[in-house]
């Protein structure tokens, strides 16, 4: 990674970190848009990996044969990764909008040359017109009015798509706008349910909704991505983020009672695990003691569990736990 590269990614992780990215379109070049592309980019194309194998587990899919439009699309990074993992011949065009339009020209022609087949738009007004919404990554850059007319926009799509930064602010926002439109969609996921969001409980002020996404192994492997980390002090390792995905039209999986998502990672000490979990009830910190559920325990201790899982609740304890 060349030095004038490291210069342009820290200043625009700079914008993104104190907040002043909202204020105007800060897309200098398409070197710029290059590197991003090379670097945050792909970190986002992992967190959406995630979270498509997320919908995969639950059996859930987009409708088929419609227009997929990416609102703030940068560099246009989450429409590829959602296009790749469904194929090209699943959307009937790709429509690509944000306020820069050197971002949404870059989007365009790098989508051209991944999927041929596929029609690709550069949108000039952000109107979903029925079709799938993603929005990925732009939450922090706006403020709460922009936020909810991008909602007022978002409500004409039939399916919204939305992953954010595992930040305590990213993810507030979200829970805003999920609180916004649940009465006209099905959440089919993080949530295992549509009722209201338990994070908006005053007990659960201090909490957020957010997950961790795994680096691939390149990031370990690849030359590019140690000196990405070492020249920007980035843990590859770390990859928080915040999702919603909402269905206006079909009704996500059907979860028994007893289901619960698990956010964020538990809280291991030697004896037990402080796990907060999601339920139609709310959320709440629950302990599980390694000495009744010590397989659950060293799941949690190792940071590889399923966050979506059933259990057995007695007063704060989980007595049982088992997989979905
Ligand atoms: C951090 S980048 C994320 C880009 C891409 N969605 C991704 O996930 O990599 C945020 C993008 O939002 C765009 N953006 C910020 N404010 C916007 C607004 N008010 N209207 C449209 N786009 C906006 C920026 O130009 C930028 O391309």
């Amino acid at each position: 990674m060349k030095n004038k590269e490291v210069q342009m990614l820290n200043r625009l992780r700079a914008a993104y970190l104190d907040g002043t990215a909202g204020v105007a379109d800060y897309w200098q070049s398409d070197d710029e848009l290059d590197v991003y592309d090379r670097s945050f980019a792909r970190r986002i194309g992992w967190k959406w990996l995630y979270v498509l194998r997320e919908l995969d587990r639950i059996g859930w899919q987009p409708p088929k044969g419609n227009a997929i439009t990416d609102w703030g699309c940068g560099s246009g990074v989450a429409s590829r990764t959602i296009i790749e993992h469904f194929g090209d011949n699943y959307f009937s065009e790709l429509r690509l909008f944000d306020r820069s339009l050197r971002a949404t020209a870059f989007a365009a022609s790098k989508a051209v040359k991944s999927f041929p087949q596929l029609l690709v738009k550069a949108a000039d007004s952000p109107d979903f017109d029925g079709g799938i919404a993603v929005v990925s990554h732009v939450i922090t850059e706006l403020m709460p009015q922009q936020i909810k007319a991008l909602v007022e926009h978002l409500r004409r799509a039939d399916v919204i798509l939305w992953t954010e930064p595992g930040t305590y602010a990213a993810s507030r926002a979200l829970i805003s706008v999920r609180e916004l439109l649940r009465s006209e969609y099905n959440v089919i996921a993080p949530c295992t349910h549509s009722v209201v969001c338990g994070m908006t409980s005053p007990v659960n002020k201090r909490h957020w909704c957010h997950f961790f996404a795994k680096s691939p192994p390149e990031a370990y492997t690849e030359r590019e991505w140690t000196q990405f980390a070492e020249k920007l002090g980035i843990d590859l390792s770390d990859l928080p983020l915040s999702y919603l995905v909402l269905d206006k039209n079909r009704r996500g999986y059907n979860f028994p009672p007893d289901t619960a998502r698990i956010i964020a990672r538990p809280h291991v000490t030697a004896r037990d695990a402080i796990v907060l979990g999601c339920s139609p009830s709310g959320v709440s910190e629950r302990i599980a003691y390694k000495s009744r559920l010590p397989d659950a325990w060293r799941t949690f201790k190792k940071g590889e569990f399923d966050s979506l899982i059933r259990w057995v609740i007695n007063g704060r304890e989980i007595t049982d736990i088992d997989g979905l």
